[in-house]
């Protein structure tokens, strides 16, 4: 799986052309991609500062020689050229859950200011329908459990919040997660909509519309599937 995983991320870090602004998304496989790109910015690829998705990717960056934005100040980047993340599922129409390793918010930011958003995945995270992988999301910590029990009541499923050594799992922006057990959902827009209005709801790992291409590690190497209009 890691060797699948170093094909696809190998394959987007050769996407990249000099003085692109990137987002780096989170997780192993988009760590395998920062670690590659590390290795072209080594030979003299040059880049503006990027968008690190977790503090994660930001440590890995840094260590990769690659320059990062400080995405406090005001004059942090508002557009990218591309963003490459990875993903929990994927299935054909390109639509995906994220927030496996508690990064959705910021990777979505990233998302969704990217005029290209490309997701690298090994062929287990295909899926003909998403759901299975319980849906990752952000609540702020305040009231969590009213939020848990709209989206029990909205979803009809029980949220579990997401436990680290010692209590909660605390995000990167401070936050807990709530993993809903949906099995399979049936309309992804749906369900983003009944969470998006929750109070106390942050952001939802559901990327919907928002990728144009998946590269997919499989067997017989990496294939591509893109967005269709
Ligand atoms: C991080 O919050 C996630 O969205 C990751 O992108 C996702 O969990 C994929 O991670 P792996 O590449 O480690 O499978």
């Amino acid at each position: 799986m890691s060797e699948a995983k170093r094909q696809v991320a190998e394959a987007a870090a050769a996407m990249v052309k000099p003085g692109m602004r990137l987002g780096l998304g989170s997780g192993s496989t988009a760590l395998l991609y920062v670690e590659a790109l590390g290795r072209r910015v080594a030979s003299g690829l040059t880049l503006p500062p990027a968008i690190a998705t977790s503090k994660a990717t930001e440590e890995a960056a840094r260590a990769a020689g690659i320059p990062l934005a400080d995405m406090m100040s005001a004059d942090a980047p508002t557009r990218l050229d591309l963003a490459v993340d990875g993903a929990d599922e994927v299935d054909a129409d390109l639509s995906a859950i994220k927030g496996g390793g508690a990064c959705l918010l910021r990777e979505k930011i990233a998302a969704t200011i990217a005029d290209r958003f490309v997701m690298i995945v090994d062929a287990s995270k295909r899926v003909e329908r998403l759901g299975r992988f319980p849906l990752p999301v952000e609540v702020v910590p305040f009231g969590w459990a009213a939020a848990s029990a709209a989206i029990a009541t909205g979803l009809g499923v029980t949220p579990v919040l997401r436990m680290a050594e010692g209590g909660p799992l605390v995000t990167d922006n401070g936050n807990y997660i709530l993993d809903c057990p949906l099995e399979a959902i049936a309309d992804a827009r749906a369900v983003a909509d009944l969470l998006s209005p929750i109070p106390g709801v942050v952001e939802h790992g559901l990327f919907v519309g928002l990728a144009e291409e998946v590269l997919i590690a499989g067997p017989e190497g990496v294939t591509r599937l893109t967005r269709t209009p």
